[in-house]
């Protein structure tokens, strides 16, 4: 089935970054392991990232816990603070 020559689809969803400050979660993972940075307020402290829309937290949170810095889906930030 064609899509009109669009080869955006859901299936290419590709988020790699923090689009308002264009920095990668390649890049804060690698200042993360170089500086021993463990949570999302280092990060946003060393780039500005989390810092505007806020949409890139939750990927920053998740690449923190499990090293992935390309996502396929949509994450949504946490409704409950940790512990609960
Ligand atoms: S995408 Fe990171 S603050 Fe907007």
């Amino acid at each position: 089935m064609s899509n009109g020559g669009n080869s955006c689809t859901w299936h290419s969803l590709r988020i790699d970054r923090c689009v308002c400050v264009d920095v990668t979660f390649a890049q804060m993972r690698a200042f993360a392991d170089d500086r021993g940075a463990a949570d999302v307020a280092q990060l946003r402290s060393a780039f500005g990232c989390a810092e505007n829309c806020g949409l890139c937290e939750p990927y920053i949170e998740r690449m923190l816990e499990s090293r992935t810095v390309i996502f396929n889906s949509v994450l949504t930030p946490r409704m409950l603070p940790r512990g609960t």
